[in-house]
Formats: C-alpha cells, sequence, structure tokens
C-alpha cells in the first residue's frame, strides 16, 4: 500500500478496519466517515420538514436538501437545478419515467427498443407498461463483446418507436456505451431515451447535455452516499410536460374539492416527507468525489482493473464475459471458472476473506443472450489496492484446487 492509498482508505471506516476485501462495489459501495458525519450533522442540527415550514428550523433543512440538489445537478452538467427530482433510487426513477411518461405517451401499436444488457430494473419497467398500453418491447441485441451495433438500432428504430431503453455503463460487462451517437440515431427517429447511469455516474464524468440524453437515472450508495436517495434527471421542458406519479403532500400548487394543480418540477414528482438525511449524505458523496476528482479516482480503478483483467486472461480455466480488452471494463469483471459454479466460487472467496458477486446481477436477459445462466463478478472502486487485487488473484487460482479438480 502506498501513502495514496492509506489516505483514502482511511477515510472509509469499514474499508479501514480491514474486515473483508471488498469488491462487490458495483453492488454498493462503502461510506465515508465525511458522508457519516453530513448525515449525523443534519439529524442532530439542522432536521425539521423541508419545504413545509416556514420557521429557521425548517428553512434550514430546505436549504441542505436543496443545496443537495444544485450538487447533483452540477455533478452531472444539467441546466438547471430543478432537472434533479429525487427518488429512492435507480430503479424508482426508472419506474417514475415508465408510470408518468410512459403510461401517458406509449399506447397500443407503439414500440419500446429495450437493450438486451439492461438490469431488470430498466427492463421490467418496460415490459410493464408494454403489457399495461399493448405496445411491444423491442430488444436490441449486443455483440458477443457486449457491444452496441448503431446499425443494428437503426434497423430497429421506425415511426413506432416511441422510447429507447439504456445503460451507460452495463453491471455485468462493464462497457461504456456510446450513448450520443445512440441518442442521435434515437432522436433522429423521434423517439426518446432513457439513459440508466447506476454504473457510469460514480466511476467517470457525466454530462448529462454533451449526451443529448432525455431522462437519466442514478442511485447515491453506489457512490458513497447512503442508501436511499436516487437521482432522476429530465430535460426541464419534459419534465414540466410528464404528469406526476405519487400523489399526496407537498406536490400540489392549491387543490379544492373541484380542481387541482400542481406543484413545479421538481416537487410535482416529490409528493410526501422528502429523504432530507439521504439528499445531504448525497451532496457530501458528492463534495467528497470532487475533492478527490474522476481523474484521479477513474485512474486508480483503471490500473486495478487492467492488472486484475490481465492475470484473469492469462488463466486457461477462466472465461471473461465480454470484451477481451480491459480497457472496455470499467471497473467491473464478471467471469465463469471452468467446472465451478458461481455460487462456489463467491462461497470460497467469502471464506477467504473476499467479497464478491455471484448469480445473474439482475441481468437475466443478456445472461441468457450470452448462452450462461450466471457467472461471478469483481468490481472496483478506489479505495481498493494493488495488493487486494493480488489476495484476489491468489484465491481464484486455488479455486478449482478446493473444489478437487486438477
Ligand atoms: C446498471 C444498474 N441499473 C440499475 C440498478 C438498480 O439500482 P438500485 O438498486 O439502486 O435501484 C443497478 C444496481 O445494481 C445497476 O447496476
Amino acid at each position: 500500500m502506498n501513502s495514496e492509498d492509506t489516505k483514502i482508505r482511511d477515510e472509509f471506516p469499514l474499508i479501514k478496519s480491514d474486515r473483508v476485501i471488498y469488491l462487490d462495489n458495483a453492488a454498493t459501495t462503502q461510506k465515508p466517515q465525511c458522508v457519516l458525519d453530513a448525515v449525523n450533522d443534519y439529524y442532530a442540527k439542522h432536521n425539521a420538514n423541508p419545504m413545509r415550514g416556514l420557521y429557521d428550523l425548517s428553512l434550514e433543512a430546505t436549504d441542505a436538501y436543496e443545496s443537495a440538489r444544485a450538487k447533483a445537478a452540477s455533478l452531472i452538467g444539467a441546466e438547471y437545478p430543478e432537472e434533479i427530482i429525487f427518488t429512492r433510487n435507480a430503479t424508482e426513477s426508472l419506474n417514475l419515467i415508465a408510470y408518468s411518461y410512459g403510461l401517458h405517451n406509449i399506447k397500443a401499436g407503439d414500440e419500446i427498443i429495450v437493450s438486451v444488457a439492461e438490469h431488470h430494473s430498466n427492463f421490467l419497467p418496460w415490459v410493464n407498461v408494454a403489457g399495461l398500453t399493448g405496445a411491444k418491447v423491442v430488444y436490441w441485441d449486443c455483440e458477443p463483446d457486449g457491444s452496441f451495433d448503431i446499425g443494428r438500432l437503426n434497423d430497429l428504430l421506425s415511426e413506432k418507436t416511441k422510447l429507447v431503453a439504456i445503460t451507460h455503463v452495463s453491471n455485468v460487462i462493464g462497457r461504456i456505451n456510446d450513448i450520443r451517437a445512440i441518442a442521435d440515431a434515437v432522436h433522429k427517429a423521434g423517439a426518446i431515451i432513457v439513459c440508466d447511469g447506476s454504473q457510469s455516474v460514480p466511476h467517470m464524468k457525466v454530462d448529462v447535455r454533451a449526451l443529448d440524453v432525455d431522462l437519466f437515472a442514478f442511485s447515491g450508495h453506489k457512490m458513497y452516499a447512503p442508501m436511499g436517495i436516487g437521482v432522476l434527471y429530465g430535460q426541464k421542458k419534459l419534465l414540466d410536460e410528464m404528469p406526476p406519479f405519487i400523489y399526496g403532500g407537498e406536490m400540489i400548487e392549491s387543490v379544492t374539492k373541484e380542481r387541482v394543480t400542481y406543484a413545479e418540477v421538481p416537487h410535482k414528482f416529490e409528493a410526501g416527507t422528502v429523504n432530507a438525511g439521504g439528499a445531504v449524505g448525497l451532496g457530501a458523496a458528492i463534495d467528497f468525489m470532487n475533492g478527490y476528482g474522476y481523474d484521479l479516482m477513474e485512474e486508480r480503478e483503471r490500473k486495478l482493473t487492467a492488472h486484475a483483467f490481465d492475470a484473469m486472461s492469462a488463466m486457461p480455466y477462466i472465461t471473461i464475459i465480454g470484451s477481451d480488452d480491459a480497457k472496455d471494463h470499467l471497473g467491473i469483471i464478471a467471469f465463469k471458472v471452468e467446472g465451478v459454479h458461481p455460487h462456489d466460487v463467491t462461497a470460497i472467496f467469502s471464506d477467504s476473506g473476499v467479497a464478491v458477486r455471484a448469480g445473474h446481477h439482475c441481468a437475466q436477459p443478456l445472461h441468457k443472450h450470452l448462452g450462461i445462466m450466471s457467472s461471478t463478478r469483481v468490481s472496483f472502486a478506489f479505495y481498493n489496492t494493488m495488493e487486494e487485487v493480488d489476495r484476489f488473484l491468489e484465491v481464484l487460482e486455488g479455486i478449482r484446487g478446493k473444489m478437487g479438480i486438477q
């Protein structure tokens, strides 16, 4: 470990405790002390129901909540803070789009194009919308290396297409999709693009305006923030036109027995008491990430990934899912160990003090398309070290022997 490793790891109580070699960062990341402190400080000193009271404490709570919104907007290059809607997680953001935009703009006979690499969170909401409206889900298959061919997309797009759902970075393959090129093709066909940024925002600089995405979702807990806070970004004009998703307190302008008018965005989409502590935690996580900067985080994660990838590629009994170039794996490597079930692989890692993930990673259609049932996934955050990767590789090399395979 070098001094940079130590400095970073000292920020994370759970990582610093050396309880486990934590390599399941695509599922969720650990939390730095500054984020824990910010949440604690909010509840200890500033807590009231935001947006509800005109007394000082409530105004302070509102300020804390709205300041987190401004930080999230600036992080992803949104034009206005109101383009950021706080939700529980990426899943809720994507369901909000499906229930609000989907059910009001998609009808029988229309088509929704969904990439085969989607996490179930950007897959099942569209299957549901299709079931409720009579629209059809059309699948955009990836190539064997996990890349998406725009030529194939152009063949699928037609005047029937209303929406294209695609992930920015796959949580299995780890590949960065060329969202700007996809958005251009989608817009040319008169449809909108819904992009899932759950695995991109934690690891790379994202600019939603440069990508020209209409709607974009991500979760705080995968980027050092608490669980229970997520983001939906939408272009303001589109959000203005979309109806509310959940109805109740704080999302109205006026209510009488005869007539209801709704609040402006973002409040129209944030009914009920909000997760102010979570938002404050997200704001602190964004400050924390900005403090180190994406350049440093990306470089560290790239080196860790390349080191693991090169060694794994040299093991004849390992098959890596997706591209055979480490550069196409943004901190994520899913793999098969010949002759050993992923659950056994993960159990052996766990017995050796290494946390990795096994299963279909909520991406069953992708696994089926690639002809596999499940895989093991190792995923990095910038607090991981080369020593941890070496330990991971050492355990990996011994797995077949432990299972009695020569
Ligand atoms: C690509 C992708 N999309 C969506 C999600 C869902 O995130 P959440 O469970 O935070 O809603 C995940 C979580 O693993 C993911 O990796």
